[in-house]
């Protein structure tokens, strides 16, 4: 059984989506930074009928709880097949690139980005046991440089967020240099966008939760033709899915 361990994973897309991975048969590591609300949530999907989920500690901030996981997934699976990137966070609103202060910015990086650093550089030896291993970065198209830059992007003057999509524009590079470094091997790592979803992120406004935490299940279970280091949206490009970085 393939095992897939997803950060933030409490509720929002990364609950989703975990739902939908253990609908699939993998044994799924719900990570959550509050053990109590993840296994809140394990108990009430069990009861619900689902299976082999798992709650575990993890804030991406600290070092320590994301090694305590490890322990327990090397203990228990000796590999690790997916690990998806999820947990982030937007920061306050408003930010403007004029005035927001470099504060907020390291609040917001820490998580978003480091965070999906500090994650994977820790996983990376159990995903190296998996034979066909799968990272997924959860990203925002608002994070793409090609897209915001072009005045014929419906979101071009929706520019509102610099800090948070400049943290995942950041995120978005480490996976252009994660997949390269892997690109000769079994490794499939990619950002994928989500889409304006319905969750606590953003007030409950925005599409299904079903149909977002489905477009990051789905490249979590990839095959080998896959492509690697490549930026998917399929909100912003529904023909292709892939969108410019
Ligand atoms: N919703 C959208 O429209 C949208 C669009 C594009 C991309 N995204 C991305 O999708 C991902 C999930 O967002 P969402 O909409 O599901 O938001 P959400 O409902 O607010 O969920 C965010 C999750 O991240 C967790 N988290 C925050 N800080 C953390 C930390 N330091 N360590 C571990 N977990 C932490 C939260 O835990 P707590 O419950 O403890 O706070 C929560 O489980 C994010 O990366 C977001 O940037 C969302």
């Amino acid at each position: 059984m393939k095992s897939a361990l997803i950060t933030g994973a409490n509720k929002g897309i990364g609950l989703e989506t975990a739902k939908q991975l253990s609908k699939k048969g993998l044994f799924v590591y719900l990570g959550s930074r509050d053990l109590k609300k993840g296994e809140e949530v394990v108990k009430e999907l069990l009861e619900k009928g689902f299976q082999n989920i798992k709650a575990i500690e993890i804030d991406v901030t600290s070092l320590q709880t994301i090694l305590s996981a490890k322990s327990v997934i090397e203990k228990e699976k000796g590999h690790l097949d997916v690990l998806i990137n999820n947990a982030g966070i937007s920061g306050i609103m408003p930010q403007n690139a004029q005035e927001t202060s470099v504060d907020h910015y390291q609040e917001v990086f820490e998580v978003n980005l480091y965070g999906v650093v500090r994650t994977t550089q820790a996983f990376m030896s159990l995903l190296k046991k998996s034979p066909e291993p799968r990272i997924v970065n959860v990203s925002t198209s608002v994070g793409s440089l090609s897209l915001q830059s072009n005045p014929n992007w419906p979101a071009y003057d929706y520019a509102k967020f610099v800090v948070y999509a400049s943290s995942k524009s950041a995120m978005n590079m480490y996976t252009v240099h994660l997949a390269y470094e892997l690109r000769d091997t079994a490794f499939r790592i990619n950002a994928v966008c989500p889409g304006y979803t319905k969750t606590d992120f953003t007030n409950q406004a925005g599409g299904d939760v079903e149909v977002a935490g489905n477009r990051i299940a789905k490249h979590a279970l990839i095959d080998q033709n896959a492509p690697t280091g490549k930026f998917f949206s399929e909100e912003s490009s529904p023909e292709t899915g892939e969108i410019p970085w």
